[in-house]
């Protein structure tokens, strides 16, 4: 028997077919906003969730098998590992709610440790992989009911009836928390904390601090997969939003931003032109830059730290021998 997997969207939207072009078209004046201001300011950037389309999803997929790219093997080895313990630690029971699920390849593994867990809410924008991710894990978990929310997992404010008046367990695997500067990693862990409740527990993957000689080239990898990656971005807006970006002119970047703790992505321009997006005009001078991307890295008592303030309370952390990957259980 397969498990229950249907969509959740906001309550008071007609059709399901024509929510989702609602959605569909809020998400495309989203991108457009925030192209268009993201490119008319001093420093340009364009905030990194959009890289997640279709081909953007596969090529991260892409990423996460890399030699270089370390993440997804450390902390998928940190939960294969410590399954047994973290299970005993959170005990049985509890909904499950995923934020940025992307493919919940790792929540397979958690899900099997935990034994039984009478709901899991993955939350994603990605309403496809989301719909994917859901249909696969129903396929290994048999009786697990699935309430995938396609939604901005930073602006979550409510659950499900389903998880109400239950224990909770958050998983925010990955080091997405990463993408955030450290102000709003604290406002996404405080909301978190409400949206979960008194006596609920949260497991967090958090990348580590480490020499730039791993870093670098995790972000600059030889194939080219992350610049194709970043230059993903550029056609998405020629498609999207009628750009004429021309990809042979940008070219991707990546650096350690050593006094913010983080990686720094950047799409670089080669050569002065000028880029048009919904029919505004964009000067670029050779070397200007958009900043597309942060990934922080944090020390394991540098993220307990945050996890206090943020009303968490640390329970314990793991990392590999290499001190690559840390895996934080907290408890509220
Ligand atoms: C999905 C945000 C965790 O920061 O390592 C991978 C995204 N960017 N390579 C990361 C990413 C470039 C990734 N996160």
């Amino acid at each position: 028997m397969e498990g229950d997997v249907s969509l959740q969207l906001p309550a008071g939207q007609p059709a399901p077919a024509e929510a989702a072009r609602a959605k569909h078209d809020a998400v495309r004046d989203d991108f457009a906003e925030a192209v268009l201001s993201g490119l008319a300011r001093k420093e340009r950037s364009i905030p990194c969730r959009f890289f997640y389309d279709a081909v953007g999803s596969e090529l991260f997929e892409e990423i996460t098998k890399l030699d270089e790219y370390y993440p997804t093997r450390a902390e998928t080895q940190l939960l294969e590992t410590h399954r047994g313990e973290i299970a005993g630690l959170v005990g049985a029971g509890r909904v499950l709610i995923e934020f940025g699920s992307g493919s919940s390849r790792k929540t397979s593994l958690l899900v099997g440790a935990l034994g039984e867990v009478p709901v899991y809410i993955p939350i994603d924008i990605a309403a496809e992989s989301l719909k994917e991710a859901a249909t696969w894990l129903s396929e290994q978990h048999e009786g697990l009911t699935i309430l995938p929310l396609i939604a901005d997992f930073t602006k979550t404010r409510s659950l499900p009836r389903a998880a109400q008046r239950r224990r909770k367990l958050g998983f925010f695997s990955g080091s997405t928390i990463g993408n955030l500067g450290h102000a709003e990693a604290e406002a996404f862990l405080a909301n978190a904390a409400r949206l979960l409740g008194k006596g609920s527990a949260f497991l967090i993957g958090v990348d580590l601090k480490k020499p730039v000689s791993i870093l670098i080239p995790a972000y600059n990898d030889r194939r080219g997969v992350t610049a194709a990656f970043n230059l993903n971005l550029l056609v998405r807006i020629n498609r999207e939003l009628d750009g004429d970006f021309d990809l042979s002119c940008f070219a991707h970047d990546a650096v350690y931003n050593e006094r913010q703790g983080r990686i720094e992505m950047y799409l670089v321009s080669l050569a002065e032109q000028t880029v048009r997006v919904q029919g505004r005009a964009f000067a670029f001078a050779e070397g200007e830059r958009i900043h597309t991307e942060n990934s922080h890295k944090y020390t394991v008592a540098e993220f307990q730290a945050l996890a206090r303030v943020s009303g968490w309370r640390p329970v314990k952390a793991w990392t590999d021998p290499d001190q690559l990957f840390s895996l934080h259980l907290l408890r509220l």
